[in-house]
């Protein structure tokens, strides 16, 4: 029997979802590619794509908007648990408890995209609850008119958001909405495998999301910069780390071996909100020369840029603090953990692999 540590190079199931061309750096959602999406779509539009095959027609994506926007208004008993969560305890904790609060037998059988939107809509009056209720201020009103992102960023401020700080987030929800068999949708598929529930799969996979080497990267890119904080430190942090072995967050994947076309797409557009800002230039100097030194240190390796290092740029220039980067992942990534637990569903066989025991046996 042959073992492949982290199941690099297995591929546990087919699926219609999307395709991570690792060697062409193409993410492609259902036929369509993410970066054409993300700038012609909304996240409920290409949830719905990703959840039932097909784009929304006009009156479908109306009706689609209705319902996430029904979805939104958090019951008593869940404000009552959230408040009650000791104040020390991290936002993405704060999300895996309340998620797991959320399940009922309504959530019984096979995962549907009415269950994930029930999910998926209540995210961000979850994490914005949490923020008034550790501030002492109370969040704003509901407002059915706002989009899901909209509204997300107008729960968190208290005022409607800018177009282009709604835009960019939008471009946001769309390219991380899904990315195949990562270690978080594995982690929902597996769970779905055995006919568990939808809110068991999302509970699994924010666990394996919330990982320094997964989710967690985009605050760790943060910490870097402001770490390296001058053009003249650049070099000698970069190489302290490499001389160490350790990683350096927002670089390599596990598939990508080019760029990933999510951080083309989410660079493009963190310049444009944010040209000119010292942190900025900054960011991009950084990503020269740590690409240079990773060549230099890990030659052949082809490690490049990933997804998070300008998704960090970008929480930055609409103004989210550095505590909502993680959970801000995981309202995008719960529309393709729920496409993957359907299609799990769909074709369902236990997953269930096997070990080399490599211990020591009786006499
Ligand atoms: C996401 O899977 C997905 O699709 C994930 C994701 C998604 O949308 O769901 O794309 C989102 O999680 C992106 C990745 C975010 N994580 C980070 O940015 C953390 C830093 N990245 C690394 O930890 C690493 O690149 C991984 C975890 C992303 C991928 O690791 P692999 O494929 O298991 O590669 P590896 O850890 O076995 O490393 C192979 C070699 C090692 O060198 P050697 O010890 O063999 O000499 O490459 C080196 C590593 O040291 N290496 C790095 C590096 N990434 C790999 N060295 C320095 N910095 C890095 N970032």
């Amino acid at each position: 029997m042959d073992m492949k540590p982290g199941l690099e190079g297995v591929a546990a199931a087919e699926t219609k979802i999307s395709l991570v061309d690792g060697e062409r750096g193409r993410l492609i959602y259902r036929g369509h590619r993410a970066e054409d999406l993300a700038r012609t779509r909304s996240p409920e539009e290409v949830a719905f794509l990703l959840w039932n095959g097909t784009l929304p027609d006009p009156d479908e994506r109306e009706a689609v908007r209705r319902q996430w926007a029904g979805a939104r208004v958090l019951p008593g008993y869940l404000k009552g648990l959230i408040a009650a969560i000791p104040r020390e305890v991290q936002m993405t904790d704060v999300l895996r408890t309340a998620v797991s609060a959320m399940g009922d037998a309504s959530f019984e059988g096979p995962p549907t995209p009415e269950q994930a939107i029930r999910i998926a809509a209540l995210l961000p009056s979850i994490i914005a609850f949490r923020r008034h209720h550790l501030a002492g201020t109370e969040p704003p009103a509901p407002r059915p008119d706002l989009s899901h992102v909209a509204h997300y960023l107008y729960l968190l401020r208290g005022e409607v958001p800018s177009p282009a700080h709604v835009r960019a987030l939008e471009a946001y929800f769309v390219l991380t909405a899904e990315h195949g068999m990562n270690a978080s949708t594995f982690a929902a598929r597996v769970v779905t495998s055995t006919r568990s529930d939808l809110i068991s799969a999302v509970v699994a996979a924010i666990g394996a999301l919330k990982g320094p080497l997964h989710g967690g990267a985009p605050a760790g890119v943060e910490s870097m910069l402001d770490e390296i904080g001058t053009e003249e430190r650049i070099k000698p942090w970069i190489r302290e780390r490499l001389e160490r072995n350790e990683r350096l967050m927002g670089f390599g994947h596990r598939i990508y071996r080019t760029e990933d076309p999510r951080a083309a797409a989410l660079r493009e557009i963190a310049v444009r909100l944010a040209a000119g800002e010292p942190w900025l230039s900054l960011a991009v100097r950084v990503e020269e020369e740590a690409l240079r030194l990773l060549e230099e240190y890990k030659p052949g390796r082809r490690i490049r840029t990933n997804v998070e290092y300008y998704a960090a740029a970008l929480f930055r220039a609409v103004g989210l603090p550095r505590e909502l980067f993680t959970p801000t992942f995981i309202c995008s990534r719960i529309v393709g953990w729920a496409a993957h637990a359907m299609e799990q569903a769909e074709h369902n066989r236990l997953i269930r692999p096997d070990a080399v025991y490599i211990g020591p046996l009786p006499d």
